[in-house]
């Protein structure tokens, strides 16, 4: 353990931005598929290119696509609430097979999937990727998820989901196993010589054979070795399982906060646990996620606000922060406060929700009904105000940029992109051109090199 690196000042780096997208109803806010300029074709390939292409235009670092593998039914033990409400859950595009569609309709953009590594396996899920990074020409990026319902459990086979520390040591060993198959084929190991002829370079590529707890496996891989070494590797866990996890293995962290207080203690945190595993703490990169509401002017923006919120449904929002909780939160009474419980299901939200609760009293419903907006009202208001508040938590060191989930689609990105970005851009904050080709080189990361087989 190292612990040699100096941070940086975050102003030394550039600002990220990174939008967080569903292939379903609900990016950012509950209500917003339902909003009057909202697109509800979640199911053609158009409305997927044009999300690509707008955040393209905004310079964004990538796009994040969220993914479970079950419709969710902790509430009321029923799917109704999730499928009636179109509440988070209620429908998922597979990922993959739309970022492969963004990819070829992007040129810079970086593309990243979540997966889990609880109920797929290291050789398919490392295959997957690697074809993405290459016909994206080094943009893929991975969303290592451990998973956390029951309900996704049951369309795997398994009456129990696994424990959360078996799951974080199954996610260590599939992690080392997708490495050790990128890492199987030399990077100049593809010759494509028609004159010799050599296709490939045999001596360049070798069997991992791995032999573990949890996967059997022999290698190599059938795909050469990703442009960008491996994907960019993304992380949410908060438990502290979690966070030592993306300390050791992650490039981007993705958190919900419900202050800047939170934030930057979040931030210093990890920084400091990046640090004692040996790593450059600004080769981690943290994104806070953040509702923006956007108008030409704050009125507007109160106006949008208030719209939002008319169509959020309380109950949308409390069903979806009970399976996010993996706690039936009809259960409890609804006009009083959430009370202090172990949760477990996903501890990040669990403490975002929890400091919200401590702080301003609201009741259960109440809290459904803001969850489901999406929290933090800092972020609401004209284009000089959402950059000047994007500034301070960026200056404040809570974060090196930030998760931007907009309320509807397209309409709230396209009001990010000509009202926020630019006034970034003016502050010197926020790049106006990409200038690389790949995604690590849009965050600013080294591209690992080919470890020893043995490593
Ligand atoms: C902001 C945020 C976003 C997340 N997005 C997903 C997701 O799209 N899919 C998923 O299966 N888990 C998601 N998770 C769950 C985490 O990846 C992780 O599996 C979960 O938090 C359990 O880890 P923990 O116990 O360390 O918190 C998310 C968590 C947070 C805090």
């Amino acid at each position: 353990m190292s612990g040699t690196h100096t941070p940086s000042s975050p102003r030394e780096n550039p600002m990220h931005l990174a939008a967080f997208v569903v292939a379903g109803p609900v990016s950012g806010c509950h209500g917003g598929w339902r909003h009057p300029a909202a697109n509800t074709q979640l199911l053609s390939a158009s409305y997927y290119t044009q999300i690509g292409q707008l955040l393209e235009q905004g310079r964004f670092d990538m796009l994040f696509l969220a993914d479970i593998l079950a419709i969710p039914r902790r509430y009321e033990n029923s799917l109704e609430s999730q499928l009636t409400m179109g509440a988070l859950g209620a429908l998922r595009l597979d990922p993959m097979v739309v970022l492969s569609l963004i990819a070829a309709s992007t040129k810079h953009l970086g593309l990243a999937s979540t997966i889990s590594t609880s109920y797929f396996d290291p050789y398919s899920v490392a295959r997957s990727l690697a074809t993405l990074d290459h016909l994206s020409a080094g943009r893929a990026a991975w969303n290592i998820v451990t998973s956390f319902q029951q309900a996704e459990a049951a369309n795997f086979g398994l009456t129990e989901q696994l424990s959360r520390e078996e799951r974080y040591e199954r996610a260590e060993e599939f992690v080392q196993v997708a490495c050790k198959l990128w890492d199987s084929w030399g990077d100049d190991a593809l010759k494509l010589d028609t004159a010799t002829p050599q296709f490939a370079d045999a001596d360049q590529v070798r069997s991992i054979d791995h032999q573990g707890k949890w996967f059997n496996v022999q290698g190599p891989l059938n795909v050469s070795r990703p442009p960008q070494g491996r994907p960019v590797f993304i992380q949410a866990g908060a438990s502290g399982t979690g966070k030592d996890f993306a300390a050791r293995w992650a490039d981007v962290v993705f958190v919900t906060h419900s202050s800047l207080e939170s934030a930057q203690a979040f931030y210093s945190e990890m920084k400091d646990r990046a640090r004692h595993y040996g790593r450059n703490p600004d080769e981690l990169k943290i994104l806070p996620g953040i509702v923006p509401i956007v108008g030409e002017t704050e009125s507007i923006a109160l106006e949008q606000e208030k719209i939002l919120s008319d169509l959020t449904q309380p109950e949308a929002g409390l069903s979806t922060l009970s399976y996010h909780l993996d706690i039936d939160l009809a259960e409890f009474p609804q006009d009083e406060v959430l009370p202090d419980i172990d949760v477990p299901g996903v501890q990040g939200h669990y403490k975002e929700v929890a400091e919200l609760t401590r702080k301003t009293k609201m009741g259960l419903r109440e809290l459904g009904h803001r969850y489901g907006i999406g929290p933090l009202r800092d972020f609401v208001g004209d284009g000089d105000h959402v950059a000047h508040n994007l500034q301070r938590w960026y200056e404040a060191k809570a974060c090196d940029g930030f998760m931007i989930q907009v309320p509807y689609l397209p309409g709230g990105l396209e009001n990010f992109v000509r009202l926020v970005v630019p006034r970034l851009q003016d502050k010197g904050l926020f790049r106006k051109e990409y200038d690389g080709t790949t995604l690590r080189d849009h965050l600013g990361l080294t591209r690992p090199e080919r470890q020893q087989a043995d490593a």
